[in-house]
């Protein structure tokens, strides 16, 4: 059975390295907000074993208009666990938690070929693609959590 539950920041980076980052320096794993009060970080766990992560932060962007916005980063599900809906579990996990918060919008830039994942989730690609160096094509997803 795998578990999805909060964990801390630095359990996060062997998979940001692993599946995110695999040809970038350790430091690159490290985001910005990631030890704000507000942050939190979601593990999915096997046998103890960190399997999937994903972080959510409160971060508006300047391409909504959203007052209560929140940004999902770090995505990502070891190759071993992938098509069992963690990646879909870790989500709903992170927008309970938003939500619990008061949140309304959340919003990640989402890497092109996961797009197709976000939209099963209710994401909703917005605005142009655009490049993240070193990384690849991107698009802004955005859902809203109520009216
Ligand atoms: C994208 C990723 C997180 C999906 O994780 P996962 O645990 O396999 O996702 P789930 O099993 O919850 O999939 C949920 C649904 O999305 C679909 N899906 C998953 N990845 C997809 C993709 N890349 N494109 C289109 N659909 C996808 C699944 O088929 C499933 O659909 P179904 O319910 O009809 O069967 C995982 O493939 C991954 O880590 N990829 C590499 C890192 C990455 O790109 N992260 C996103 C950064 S923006």
């Amino acid at each position: 059975m795998t578990l999805i539950k909060q964990i801390n920041t630095q359990e996060t980076y062997p998979l940001r390295q692993e599946i995110l980052r695999p040809h970038h320096p350790p430091e690159q794993c490290r985001f910005a907000g990631d030890f704000d009060e507000t942050t939190v970080h979601f593990g999915a766990l096997s046998n103890g074993r960190i399997v999937g992560i994903l972080s959510v932060y409160r971060a508006s962007n300047e391409c909504l208009d959203a007052a209560e916005s929140w940004q999902l980063r770090a995505m990502a599900t070891s190759k071993s666990h992938r098509g069992k809906g963690l990646g879909l579990r870790l989500i709903a996990a992170a927008e309970s938690h938003v939500s619990a918060q008061g949140g309304t919008c959340l919003w990640a830039n989402a890497r092109l070929h996961a797009l197709g994942f976000y939209e099963k989730a209710g994401y909703v690609a917005h605005g142009k693609r655009f490049e993240i160096a070193g990384v690849g094509p991107h698009v802004l997803v955005v859902k809203m959590l109520r009216d």
